[in-house]
């Protein structure tokens, strides 16, 4: 019996049943590699994976062919880099400080290198993405939502703004927060690439999403098997989309989870009750001090007199999961000034009783 009370949804969200018996029947039944086989269970797990990605390309409102497996966000966003690079010349790279480090890390990185010159995607003094002052960049890495202030951003107006600075922009969303609380319409926010990992709504962990606007303008970054049509000597054909950036062993049996994940936390995609309710009681607490806003989809606060850490410990120490440090997010806590936060984030587990539990165990530790 777990009496864990489980408030760390935008770290990684606990899994429903029908994905634990996904995968396992997957794996008991039908278990083979893809793409490569022509008996029955080859033939069944590529059935498996077309299915799975058709489900993933209606979620997000893209075709399956935009749709490439990877292994989270951060595998995606450092991919992207490579995908970018080998294809166009990149000067300048509009990067923010809601970034999560696995957005912007991969373009700091090519920049420290002398490769392109970094820009900052301006914020409002509430530390939305500031709209009408959108940069020219030939790259643009948008966070749809920081895992720290968990506000929705308007992407489409801000890739809207961004093709007036520059047509040619390459806008990259990263949307592993975003997806754990609206959906997405890629066709409407016109977005280059997107990307989201699995886990973060109920699938394992070991696979993410990488959407592609248009696949065939863009050459692959990884090479191997499974993604090449015909190849003789020095000389390849590479296959097309989305074979063509899926080189080598996929990470099946999350792969076959993802479906149930998606059906699941579609049918939730809320929280907004518990989540209100724990910052209304929050703000009653004069040693807290809230970071995030009242209608925010995450819980970020301080505490008055101490430590993140030692305050981590005492709920963890009542059975409570939460989050505590920087969050892989630094540069949004040193604009706020501080160094790291406390996250609560709720899932599709979580009740209002797991809400008054929290709200009881917080205000006897700040008394
Ligand atoms: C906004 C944001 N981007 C990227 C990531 C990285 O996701 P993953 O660790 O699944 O690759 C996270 C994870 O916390 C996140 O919240």
């Amino acid at each position: 019996m777990n009496k864990i009370i489980y408030l760390d949804a935008a770290a990684s969200a606990l899994k429903p049943q029908t994905v634990i018996d996904a995968e396992r029947d997957f794996l008991e039944n039908s278990y083979a590699n893809t793409g490569r086989g022509v008996c029955a269970r080859a033939m069944a797990a590529d059935e498996m994976l077309a299915g799975s990605r058709k489900v993933v390309a209606e979620f997000i409102g893209a075709k399956p062919n935009q749709i490439v497996f990877t292994s989270g966000t951060t595998d995606a966003m450092n991919r992207i880099v490579n995908i970018v690079r080998l294809s166009r010349d990149v000067k300048t790279v509009a990067v923010s400080d809601i970034d999560h480090h696995s957005a912007r890390m991969p373009w700091e990185n090519i920049a420290r290198n002398g490769f392109a010159e970094l820009v900052k995607l301006p914020l409002t003094d509430n530390f939305d993405i500031d709209v009408e002052n959108i940069p020219n960049a030939d790259v643009m890495v948008i966070t749809a939502m920081s895992n720290v202030l968990g506000m929705p951003q308007d992407v489409k107006k801000i890739i809207e703004r961004a093709r007036q600075q520059n047509p040619n922009v390459i806008t990259i969303v990263d949307a592993a927060q975003f997806v754990a609380h609206s959906l997405i319409d890629v066709a409407n926010w016109n977005c280059d690439f997107l990307c989201f990992s699995g886990h973060k709504i109920g699938s394992d962990t070991g696979v993410g999403v990488m959407y592609i606007k248009s696949p065939d303008d863009w050459s692959p970054d990884k090479f191997g098997g499974g993604m090449v049509q015909t190849i003789s000597g020095n000389d390849w054909n590479i296959d097309v989309a989305p074979n063509k950036f899926e080189a080598g062993t996929l990470p099946l049996t999350q792969i076959a989870g993802l479906p149930f994940a998606i059906s699941a936390w579609r049918e939730w995609l809320g929280g907004a009750d518990i989540t209100s309710y724990i910052y209304n009681e929050l703000s009653k607490m004069p040693r807290i001090k809230l970071l995030t806003k009242e209608n925010a989809k995450i819980i970020s606060f301080v505490v008055d007199g101490m430590h993140v850490l030692d305050f981590g410990a005492l709920v963890g120490a009542a059975g409570v999961c939460l989050r505590v440090g920087n969050m892989c997010a630094s540069w949004i806590h040193g604009l706020m000034g501080v160094s790291g936060s406390v996250r609560i984030s709720v899932g599709p587990w979580n009740t209002m009783a797991d809400a008054e539990n929290i709200v009881n165990i917080i205000r006897g530790i700040v008394k």
